[in-house]
């Protein structure tokens, strides 16, 4: 599977996997697509320069990438602190009654409250971006709409290609036109946040809206046939997020997450605010249920909602509480049905993706040439 762009980057195969989890950046480098460490939840700098020099331990010198969740509006001066005081009583209360109708026990005395989304924050992404320069990265993206121009400048001047996501044409136009250099046109079915057009309906706007600037189709893809029709369509490669989420060298702390994902159907999934106050897709739990029923409270908006329920998605994890325990996923769960190694990921892929062309191409008549 190669294209201008993996041959650009020096990958093999045209396949841009993000995850959370350095192990399977690195593994997905190593057999032969972009590896692309998502750095949001690393608020201590320490952390991740150690997950860094870790990548670069196991990846071999091979390409990688880092995400980073930095917000294309800047807020001067607002600390955590200010946020908190934002958020209404009311909803505070709502968090504790859910947590206590599903006798969710309280974490231990001075244990971590998990997940801050702090690494929303602007100062934190940057802070994150001093670390990573010091990497050998080729390439960063940035998930909520275009990097400031001086970072792009900063990725530039190191020879670091800038990425972008886009739910939209027109969103891939003001990426286009801050000057960044792939956009990842991420469709409706994706797990995390998301637009409201499907891939089959974005990934050939975005290509037409932003030619000649490479586009990788992000969204509901799984299967190299599904890759084979990205690439039909006019990208010049695939970005996947959910599939690796299940590969044995994820580290989701929790075996009953990892049973629910490869239990749940491409039905399973909701766009909610629940988690961070924008539309994202996740699992479908009674705590999205509950967050989206119009006799509750609502979700905040970004970044309140984050902050609101850190705490109480942390209790969830730890104490595995089923009907409420969730994560980001795409529609593509559905087809996550057994526990993989990334690398199994990729032979099925690049399988299926011969599989796909050969059929068009017979279908087409070319067989044999
Ligand atoms: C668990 C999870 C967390 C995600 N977090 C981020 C993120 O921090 N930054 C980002 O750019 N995209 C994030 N995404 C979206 C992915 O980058 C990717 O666009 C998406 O997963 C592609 O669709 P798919 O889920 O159908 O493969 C996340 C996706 C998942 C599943």
């Amino acid at each position: 599977m190669q294209t201008e762009l993996s041959r650009k980057l020096g990958v093999e195969h045209a396949v841009f996997g993000f995850t959370p989890f350095p192990a399977v950046a690195a593994a997905i480098s190593r057999a032969g697509g972009f590896g692309v460490l998502g750095a949001v939840r690393y608020t201590a700098p320490g952390d991740l320069e150690r997950d860094l020099d870790w990548i670069d331990a196991h990846i071999g010198g091979l390409p990688y990438g880092l995400d980073v969740v930095m917000p294309a509006r800047k807020v001067e001066g607002v600390t955590e602190a200010d946020v908190e005081a934002m958020i209404p009583e009311a909803h505070r209360r709502f968090v504790r009654e859910t947590l206590a109708k599903y006798g969710v026990p309280e974490l231990a005395e001075g244990e971590a409250a998990g997940w801050r989304i702090t690494g929303w924050m602007e100062q934190v992404a940057r802070s994150q971006l001093d670390v990573a320069f010091g990497h050998p990265i080729r390439l960063l993206a940035n998930a909520l709409g275009s990097p400031p121009a001086d970072v792009v400048a900063r990725a530039h001047e190191r020879g670091v290609l800038v990425a972008a996501l886009a739910g939209s044409a027109r969103h891939a136009r003001k990426h286009r036109d801050a000057g960044i250099d792939v956009v990842v046109a991420q469709g409706y079915e994706a797990g995390g946040h998301t637009g409201e057009i499907a891939t089959m309906v974005l990934t050939p706007e975005v290509v037409e809206a932003v030619a000649p600037l490479p586009v990788l189709a992000a969204g509901g893809i799984g299967s190299g046939q599904q890759a084979a029709a990205a690439l039909a369509l006019g990208a010049q490669g695939v970005w996947l997020g959910s599939v690796w989420l299940t590969t044995k060298e994820a580290d989701l702390h929790s075996p009953a997450l990892t049973r629910k994902l490869l239990a749940a159907g491409s039905g399973d999934t909701v766009r909610s605010r629940a988690l961070t106050g924008k539309p994202a897709r996740q699992l479908r739990t009674e705590w999205t249920d509950a967050w989206d029923d119009p006799a509750g409270p609502g979700a905040l908006p970004m970044p309140l909602q984050g902050l609101l329920v850190a705490e109480a998605v942390s209790r969830i994890q730890k104490y595995e509480v089923d009907a409420l325990l969730g994560t980001p996923v795409g529609q593509i769960v559905g087809r996550m049905n057994s526990e993989r190694s990334v690398q199994a990921v990729f032979d099925d892929l690049t399988r299926g993706f011969e599989r796909a062309v050969d059929r068009v191409n017979r279908i087409a008549g070319r067989s044999g040439q």
